[in-house]
């Protein structure tokens, strides 16, 4: 292992093939500072990433995320040392799990606005919704054409690009495949490389079971900050091998070693879906008045039924509830 990733000391898995279920699984670069987001030979400039990007992002991720100790220290972690490798061996692949509305998509846009200023309204960050973008079985070999040409032609345009695939369990095998090549430790394919791109993908896979690490937890006494990565390994890669749902997932991209890194999300507790509200208050210039945020707190439901320390959809509803305020 590199030695960053000792310094880092979050748990690693070993041989290629193994299913990591946290930490990287791909060939992770070395830490050697500097000449990051240069614009390669036939590559425009997009970006002007530096070390000043991680410490960036960590200070914001500190600031904004809530109860993800473990997401955001993979994410410091992988970003970290993909922006600091001069020359990577392909292109980064985080694959984000967790229960709904805990930060997924959220993460994946602070991550991208550090990239690229304005984030998803950037002209070089993209983002698919499987059940969105490509809902139609029939229209499978159309898909593959326009999202192949669009990885090529947004990449050429800028190798920093950045796609990000939200529910990526329920993407049609056929585009698992379409995607595969350009995740792969290829040098160029037809003269382009996607060695500097980032591909994060998104899904509920693997959710129950972090839940169940967690709830373990919690009912033993032990604190959710000293849950591990080594904890959720068993968990992730039981859900990620195991679940028939995402089996072309699994054989094409994981087996293949081609995600870099795997990242939980853990369920969000009572105190979390105050502080979102509490946030959500703050940025629409609301005095955040505490009996208002218990009260728009108290509205959400929480799992399990009998001791409540979950919420159901994490934070995601906490926008639509404050609107009735
Ligand atoms: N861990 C978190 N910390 C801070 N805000 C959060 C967190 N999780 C969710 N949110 C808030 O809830 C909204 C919905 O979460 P989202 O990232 O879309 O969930 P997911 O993609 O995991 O289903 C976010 O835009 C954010 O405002
Ligand atoms: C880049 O991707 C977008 C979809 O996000 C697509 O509409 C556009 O045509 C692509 N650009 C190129 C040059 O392929």
């Amino acid at each position: 292992a590199a030695l960053w990733e000792q310094l880092l000391g979050l748990a690693l898995r070993g041989a290629p093939g193994a299913g990591g279920a946290a930490g990287p699984a791909g060939a992770p670069g070395t830490g050697a500072p500097g000449g990051v987001g240069v614009a390669r030979r036939g590559h425009a400039p997009c970006s002007s990433g530096s070390l000043r990007f991680a410490a960036a992002l960590r200070a914001e991720l500190d600031a904004r995320l809530f109860g993800q100790h473990l997401a955001r220290d993979v994410i410091l972690k992988a970003v970290a040392g993909f922006f600091n490798n001069p020359s990577p061996k392909k292109p980064l692949v985080l694959s984000l799990h967790g229960w709904t509305g805990t930060g997924k998509n959220f993460v994946s846009q602070i991550l991208a606005e550090n990239v690229h200023k304005g984030g998803l309204r950037s002209k070089f960050v993209h983002l698919f919704v499987s059940t969105l973008h490509f809902l139609r079985s029939d229209q499978i070999p159309l898909y593959t054409d326009q999202l192949q040409s669009w990885i090529r032609g947004n990449v050429s345009a800028c190798a920093r690009s950045v796609f990000i695939f939200d529910e990526m369990d329920k993407l049609h095998p056929g585009l698992i495949d379409a995607i595969k090549p350009f995740l792969d430790y290829y040098e160029q394919i037809d003269g382009i490389s996607y060695q500097r791109a980032i591909f994060i993908f998104l899904s509920n896979a693997g959710g129950d079971l972090i839940t169940q690490v967690a709830l373990d937890f919690w009912r033993s006494g032990r604190a959710r900050e000293d849950i591990q990565l080594k904890d959720l390994d068993s968990a992730l890669s039981l859900a990620v091998y195991n679940n028939k749902n995402s089996g072309f997932w699994r054989s094409r991209l994981i087996d293949r070693n081609l995600i870099d890194y795997f990242v939980p999300f853990l369920p969000l507790e009572y105190k979390h879906v105050k502080m979102c509200i509490h946030t959500e208050m703050q940025s629409r210039g609301l005095q955040p008045d505490e009996a208002v945020v218990e009260k728009v707190a108290a509205e959400m439901t929480f799992f399990p039924r009998d001791e409540r320390i979950y919420s159901d959809k994490g934070c995601k509803t906490v926008q639509s509830k404050i609107d009735v305020y």
